[in-house]
């Protein structure tokens, strides 16, 4: 590793994604730049076999900038984890160009799967405060993921994905209506689809049409819902789109 070219780009990268940062001398007091240091040389140890030294630097760096990053993952060029605290990057992570992640992210596994068990994330993706993103699916390349949301899917590229768990809200900035079926986690809602039915029994009440039977109402569900990804019995052939898999894989 070239550490003045390291030093360099960080300085650039660091100044291009925080306008909080006034001085370039401020970037050596940026928890990012001291975590990422250390993980190129942990990666360098681990890749080499020599766990015990790799797994020392990185725990240490994990104490002093509260960004615990295993030695195993792999980076690439250009990451920022703006504020740190609290960030956690899996063994098997694999980390594309030009990533920003936030405090509090955790990119991890979810405990049910063997040797590649973390995320894998494209190039250009930002991870906002609190996300977290958990399992061996691939975040494709200039996609966001808002704070505080639970991703457990693939997420194809271009994408917006919010809440819990992880939906995608805006494709290629165009926002993604559940109606339109182009719901790519495919995660149904029950408690969106049970808000969804009382928003039916407002609407008939409303109209003064009247409290609904559970016959109205279950007619009006399999019309009104029929095609949103909320409905958990929605049936398979209403899914993920083929297009969308495709692009996935
Ligand atoms: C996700 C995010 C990056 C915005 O991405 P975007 O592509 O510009 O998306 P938009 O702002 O147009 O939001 C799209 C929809 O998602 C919703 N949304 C955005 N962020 C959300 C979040 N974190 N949780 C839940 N819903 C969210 C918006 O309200 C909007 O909903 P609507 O379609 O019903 O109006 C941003 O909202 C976010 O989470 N930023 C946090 C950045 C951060 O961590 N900052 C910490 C600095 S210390």
């Amino acid at each position: 590793m070239n550490l003045i070219k390291y030093v360099k780009d960080e300085i650039i990268v660091i100044k291009e994604r925080d306008p909080a940062i006034k001085k370039t001398s401020e970037v050596f007091l940026y928890p990012s730049f001291h975590a990422i240091l250390r993980h190129r040389l942990a990666h360098w140890f681990f890749v080499r076999n020599r766990y015990f030294i790799a797994r020392y630097i990185s725990q240490k760096a994990a104490r002093r900038t509260g960004i615990e990053i295993h030695p195993g993952a792999v980076i690439g060029k250009g990451l920022f984890i703006d504020h740190g605290n609290g960030v956690i990057i899996g063994e098997t992570t694999i980390i594309g160009d030009n990533v920003t992640i936030y405090q509090g992210v955790t990119l991890g596994g979810t405990g049910k799967e063997q040797g590649k068990r973390h995320p894998t994330i494209g190039d250009n993706v930002m991870i906002s405060a609190g996300a977290k993103v958990l399992g061996s699916f691939t975040v494709g390349n200039d996609s966001k993921i808002g704070a505080g949301s639970v991703v457990l899917r693939e997420v194809p590229s271009n994408s917006t994905v919010v809440g819990i768990p992880g939906r995608i809200v805006k494709r290629r900035n165009q926002k993604v209506h559940p109606q339109d079926r182009l719901d790519q986690t495919h995660l149904p809602d029950p408690i969106r689809h049970e808000l969804c039915k009382l928003t039916l029994r407002l609407e008939a009440l409303e109209k003064n049409e009247g409290p609904l039977s559970t016959i109205q109402l279950n007619e009006r569900e399999k019309v009104k819902c029929k095609l949103c990804p909320d409905n958990p019995n929605l049936p398979e052939e209403n899914g993920v789109p083929e297009d969308m898999m495709e692009e996935n894989k």
